[in-house]
C-alpha cells in the first residue's frame, strides 16, 4: 500500500518504490513532519522526534515547557503560535488579528489523483497509478480549513503536494501567504541548488552550502522568468550526478514564486516553495476556496541523475498532455533569424522549397505577419494578416507550404498589446495598469489584463479565428516582457493584490481552451526564449524554446541546466547561422547540429545562404536526427560532463530497453598539447555488449560505464564527437 495510516502512533506513511514521506498527528492535533527520504518501514518515528525545553522558545501549552512549535518539525506551519521560523500560510482576520491555528480535523485516503481547479498539475490516466491523502486542518476560531493534499505514484519516486483553503466561517478574511509545500529537515548539512540566469543565459546551475538564515530564489516579474526557475534542490554536500542524497522541489506554476531554505538556531532546515507572498493577497468570502499550485517533490539517493530521471519521465508522461505528448516532434525551420520582419510570401515559399530538399518537415512563420508589424513597435493585438507581406492571406500561404510538402506553423504573442494598435485605441483600459500612473512599456508593448474574463474570451475568439481560417499545424506562443503596474481596471481595491495570480490563471484558462479546441496543433511555449520554461506552461504546451541564444557554445550551459528538471521532449533547440546573431561566435556546422540535437531539433537560418557542401551536411544532420529522434526525444537522458565544471560537455541518451544509445562530447577550447580523456557513459546495461557503429569496436556496458570511451584529440576550438552504440 503506498499510503499507510498507523492509527496507533497516528503516523501517515507515503511510500513510493524507493522513498518514504511521513507525517504524524502530534500534541493537540498539530501536524508534525517526520521523514522525507529513503524508503523505510512503518516504525515509530516519534521516538526520533525529541521534545525538549529551550530558552526563548515559548510554550504553546503553558504547563508543558517542552511544547514549543519553534522546536517541532512542522508539516504546514502558521504564524503567531511560537514558531518563529517562516510560516507556510498567513492570514488577516476581520478584527485585524493574524494569529491562527491549523489542527488536524480529519483525513481521507483515495486512489487516483484529483484535478486542481484552474491550475496545471501532474495527473493519472488510471486511478491505480497513484494514491492520494487529503488532510483537513481547522482553525476553530474562524472556521478556516486548510486541506493538504499528497499524491504518491505507484511506480515513480515522486510525491506531489498542494493545499487549498476554504472559508468555513461567517466572515470574509484575507490570505496573504500560501506556500504549496513546507518541509522541515532535521539538519542543515545540505547544499542549495538553483537554476538562475538572465535573458539569453537561462538556467545556470548554482550550488552553495546552506548557512544560518534564509537562502532563497524568487520571481517578482509576473512570470516564472529567465532570472530564476521555480525549482530548487537540497543536496548532501557529497552528492554528485551519480550518488548521494538529493531533494528536488519543483513548482507547477508560471507566475511570481518564492523558494527558500531557512536554517534555524538549532541547525534544522525549513524548505518552502509556492506563490510569492510579495504583492499577493487573496480575499476569501464565507464558503469560498483558494487553491494553491502543485509542488512535485523528488528524493533521489542516486544523485542528480536519479532526481532528473524521475522528473523527466513524470513531466513527459503525466504533466504534458495532448496528441503530441508521445508523438515524435517534427524537424522545423523558423524564419526568425533567417529574415526577422523582412519577409514576403515569395521568400517564405523559397525557404520552404529549400527546406523540403533538406528533409525539414515544418516551416514556422515567426513574428511580423499581422497588422503593420515591420518592427517591434506596433500591432500586437491586431491579429489580422498583413496583406502587404502576404497578399493572398494566411490560408493561401499555408496551402502553398503544404503543397511543397511541409507543415505550417505560426507565431503569436497573445498576452500582449502594442500602444500603437487598433486594439489599444479601442480599449485603452485592457492592459494591466495603475490608475493615474504612466504605463511602463517593455519592447514597446503592454500586457493584456488576463485577470478579466472578457479579455480572455476575446483572445480565444480572435486566435481561434486565425487558427480556423488557415491550416496551422503548430503555434509558437511567445511572451516578451515582464509585468509592471500590476493592477486591474475591474477588480475592487481590496482585491488588487490578487491581480498577478488572477492574470496567470487567465493565461492558463486561455491555453486550456485553445489547446482543447485545436487538439492536433503542436503548441510551443516561448518567452523571449526560455523565460517561462516551467512545468505550468508545459502542462498546456508540451515544448518550450529554450533560449533566444542560439549559439551552440552558450547553449551547452542553458541546455545542461534545463535538463536537471525538464525532459528532452520539452526543449527545443535550433541550428542558426554564423557569426551567431547573439554572441557573434563562429562555430562549425557539425557542432551546431550536434548541440541542437539535444532537444527537439530545427533550423533558424536561410538555407539559401549555405554552400552546396553545407546543404549536404544539413541534409545529413536532418536524416541522422530523424533516424534517432524517438531515442533522443523519448529515451533516458544522462548528463556525463558539466559545462559548469570544465572545458567539455557530454551527455547520452539511452533507449528504455538499454539496447541503443547515442553519446555526445563537445570540447569548447582546444588546449595546447592536450592529453587524452576518457568519457564514462551512464545508463547502459552493464551486462550487454555494445558495438560502436562505424567502427570495429565492441565494448561491454560495464566497461563503458566504468572505464569509458576514449575521446579523440581535436585540433580546433568548438569540436564535437558523437558515438552511436548498439547492443549486439
Ligand atoms: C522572442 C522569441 O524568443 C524569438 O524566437 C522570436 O520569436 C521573437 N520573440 C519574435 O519577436
Amino acid at each position: 500500500m503506498p499510503i499507510v495510516y498507523d492509527s496507533h502512533h497516528k503516523i501517515f506513511f507515503l511510500h513510493t518504490p524507493r522513498t518514504t514521506y511521513a507525517l504524524g498527528i502530534g500534541p493537540q492535533k498539530s501536524l508534525i513532519h517526520l521523514h522525507w527520504g529513503a524508503r523505510i518501514g512503518e516504525g515509530n518515528l516519534w521516538a526520533a522526534t525529541p521534545r525538549w525545553e529551550a530558552a526563548f522558545c515559548p510554550n504553546f501549552e503553558p504547563k508543558d515547557r517542552t511544547y514549543s512549535f519553534d522546536l517541532l518539525p512542522a508539516e504546514y506551519p502558521v504564524y503567531g503560535r511560537s514558531d518563529f521560523r517562516s510560516p507556510a500560510a498567513t492570514a488577516v482576520f476581520p478584527d485585524g488579528s493574524r494569529v491562527f491555528d491549523l489542527f488536524y480535523k480529519t483525513h481521507r485516503i483515495t486512489s487516483g489523483k484529483p484535478k486542481l481547479k484552474g491550475l496545471p498539475a501532474t495527473y493519472v490516466e488510471r486511478s491505480a497509478e497513484a494514491s492520494t491523502l487529503e488532510i483537513d486542518l481547522l482553525d476553530a476560531k474562524s472556521g478556516l480549513v486548510a486541506t493538504l493534499s499528497y499524491t504518491v505514484y505507484e511506480k515513480r519516486d515522486a510525491l506531489t503536494r498542494s493545499v487549498s483553503f476554504r472559508n468555513g466561517g461567517k466572515e470574509s478574511l484575507v490570505l496573504d501567504r500560501v506556500f504549496s509545500a513546507s518541509v522541515d529537515f532535521p539538519h542543515a548539512n545540505l547544499d542549495f541548488l538553483q537554476l538562475s540566469g538572465a535573458w539569453a543565459r537561462e538556467r545556470d546551475v548554482i550550488r552553495q552550502p546552506l548557512r544560518s538564515g534564509i537562502q532563497s530564489v524568487e520571481s517578482r516579474r509576473g512570470a516564472s522568468s529567465h532570472q530564476q526557475n521555480p525549482f530548487i534542490a537540497l543536496l548532501d554536500p557529497k552528492a554528485d550526478e551519480r550518488q548521494g542524497e538529493v531533494y528536488g522541489l519543483s513548482l507547477v506554476y508560471s507566475g511570481n514564486f518564492l523558494a527558500q531554505a531557512e536554517v534555524d538556531q538549532m541547525g534544522t532546515t525549513r524548505v518552502q516553495i509556492g506563490i510569492n507572498p510579495f504583492d499577493f493577497s487573496w480575499k476569501i468570502e464565507p464558503g469560498a476556496s483558494f487553491q494553491a499550485p502543485e509542488t512535485v517533490l523528488v528524493y533521489s539517493a542516486e544523485g542528480l541523475d536519479g532526481m532528473s530521471q524521475t522528473y523527466h519521465s513524470l513531466y513527459r508522461e503525466r504533466l504534458a498532455r495532448g496528441a503530441w505528448r508521445d508523438k515524435e516532434r517534427p524537424v522545423l525551420v523558423n524564419n526568425w533569424e533567417a529574415t526577422y520582419f523582412d519577409f514576403t510570401a515569395t521568400k517564405l515559399e523559397a525557404l520552404a522549397r529549400e527546406s523540403k530538399k533538406l528533409g525539414v518537415e515544418l516551416l514556422v512563420l515567426d513574428d511580423g505577419w499581422f497588422g503593420k508589424r515591420n518592427d517591434d513597435t506596433t500591432s500586437l493585438g491586431d491579429w489580422v494578416v498583413d496583406r502587404k507581406k502576404l497578399p493572398k492571406g494566411l490560408a493561401d500561404l499555408s496551402a502553398r507550404i503544404h503543397k511543397i510538402g511541409l507543415k505550417f506553423g505560426l507565431w503569436f504573442e497573445p498576452e500582449m498589446i502594442s500602444p500603437d494598435s487598433d486594439l489599444y485605441r479601442a480599449h485603452p483600459d485592457w492592459c494591466l495598469h495603475a490608475p493615474g500612473r504612466s504605463r511602463t512599456t517593455g519592447r514597446n508593448q503592454l500586457v493584456l489584463d488576463y485577470s478579466r474574463p472578457e479579455i480572455c474570451d476575446w483572445i480565444v475568439k480572435t486566435m481561434g479565428a486565425v487558427l480556423s481560417e488557415a491550416k496551422i499545424d503548430y503555434v509558437k506562443w511567445d511572451m516578451n516582457r515582464h509585468l509592471t503596474e500590476i493592477g486591474s481596471a475591474t477588480l475592487p481595491a481590496d482585491r488588487q493584490k490578487e491581480t498577478a495570480h488572477r492574470h496567470i490563471l487567465g493565461v492558463y484558462g486561455v491555453m486550456e481552451r485553445l489547446t482543447r479546441k485545436f487538439p492536433k496543433v503542436l503548441f510551443e511555449g516561448c518567452s523571449g526564449g526560455g523565460g517561462r520554461f516551467d512545468p505550468g506552461i508545459l502542462h498546456y504546451l508540451p515544448q518550450t524554446w529554450a533560449s533566444d541564444n542560439s549559439d551552440a557554445i552558450s547553449r551547452l550551459r542553458i541546455q545542461y541546466g534545463t535538463t536537471l528538471v525538464y525532459p528532452v521532449s520539452s526543449m527545443t533547440a535550433h541550428v542558426s547561422a554564423v557569426p551567431n546573431h547573439q554572441v557573434h561566435r563562429l562555430t562549425p556546422l557539425k557542432t551546431r547540429g550536434d548541440v541542437a540535437m539535444a532537444g527537439n531539433f530545427g533550423y533558424e537560418l536561410d538555407f539559401g545562404n549555405l554552400s552546396a557542401e553545407e546543404k549536404k551536411e544539413v541534409a545529413a544532420q536532418v536524416a541522422f536526427y530523424k533516424r534517432h529522434r524517438k531515442l533522443i526525444q523519448f529515451g533516458r537522458f544522462h548528463r556525463l560532463a558539466s559545462p559548469f565544471e570544465g572545458n567539455s560537455t557530454a551527455w547520452a541518451v539511452v533507449s528504455p530497453d538499454g539496447g541503443e544509445a547515442l553519446v555526445w562530447n563537445i570540447d569548447v577550447l582546444h588546449p595546447a598539447n592536450p592529453g587524452h580523456r576518457r568519457l564514462r557513459v551512464a545508463g547502459l546495461d552493464p551486462k550487454r555488449t555494445y558495438r560502436v557503429v562505424g567502427t570495429k569496436h565492441t565494448f561491454g556496458g560495464d566497461l563503458l560505464r566504468n572505464v569509458g570511451l576514449l575521446v579523440p584529440l581535436q585540433k580546433h576550438d568548438f569540436q564535437s564527437t558523437v558515438w552511436e552504440l548498439k547492443a549486439v
